[in-house]
């Protein structure tokens, strides 16, 4: 072989090289910047969404609005819309425990949860054995769970008692026409 001809094909394969080099880095580079852009729109995607998230006294409210339907539905002997209430008052303690884990160094998730496993499953397990007085005690330790938990997070002056009146004034609780 000429020593020009070794020349040359190193030289023409140096070029390939680069070349292939040149292309792996563009192709990479495109993909992350890709990837990048992708991830920023997450983040922004993430933060709308946090600022929808139900702050914790809008949580409480529709809690305490609940926890009076429950009432009226119970005591109007409506058996459907109670056990609606109560899955929604479920639903309600379930995203305030993801929400807010902690409160003010209390346990919050710790409480709300065991106030589903206990006081609300102990509602819903009377109302399916007709057991008026093991509902009733159960709808008085929930508000005693509400109030213990207010007083633990310095919010003690928010008391929660049963309700002296509807909490709305355009609802039906009677279960024969409400249906
Ligand atoms: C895990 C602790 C905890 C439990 C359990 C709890 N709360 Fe609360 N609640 C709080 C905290 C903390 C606040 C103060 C929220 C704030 O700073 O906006 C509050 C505030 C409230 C308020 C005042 C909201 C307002 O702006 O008017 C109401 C009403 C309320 N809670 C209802 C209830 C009811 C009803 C229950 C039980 C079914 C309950 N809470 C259970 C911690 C709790």
């Amino acid at each position: 072989m000429k020593p020009y001809n070794t020349v040359t094909n190193a030289l023409v394969w140096f070029v390939l090289l680069g070349l292939f080099f040149f292309l792996g880095m563009m192709t990479h580079h495109l993909l992350f910047r890709k990837q990048e852009r992708e991830l920023s729109k997450m983040a922004a995607r993430v933060e709308k969404l946090e600022k929808l998230e139900p702050d914790l006294g809008d949580s409480m409210r529709e809690l305490q609005s609940e926890m009076g339907k429950l009432w009226y539905a119970k005591k109007s002997h409506n058996t459907p819309l109670t056990l609606y209430e109560l899955k929604e008052i479920k639903e309600t303690v379930e995203t305030v425990g993801i929400l807010n884990p902690v409160i003010d160094r209390v346990n919050a998730s710790g409480v709300l949860q065991g106030m589903i496993n206990s006081q609300i499953a102990g509602m819903e397990d009377a109302l399916k054995r007709h057991d008026d007085k093991a509902f009733d005690q159960q709808y008085a330790e929930t508000l005693a769970t509400c109030n213990e938990c207010h007083r633990a997070s310095g919010v003690g002056f928010n008391r929660i008692t049963y309700p002296s009146a509807p909490p709305v004034g355009n609802q039906d609780w009677n279960p024969s026409t409400s249906k």
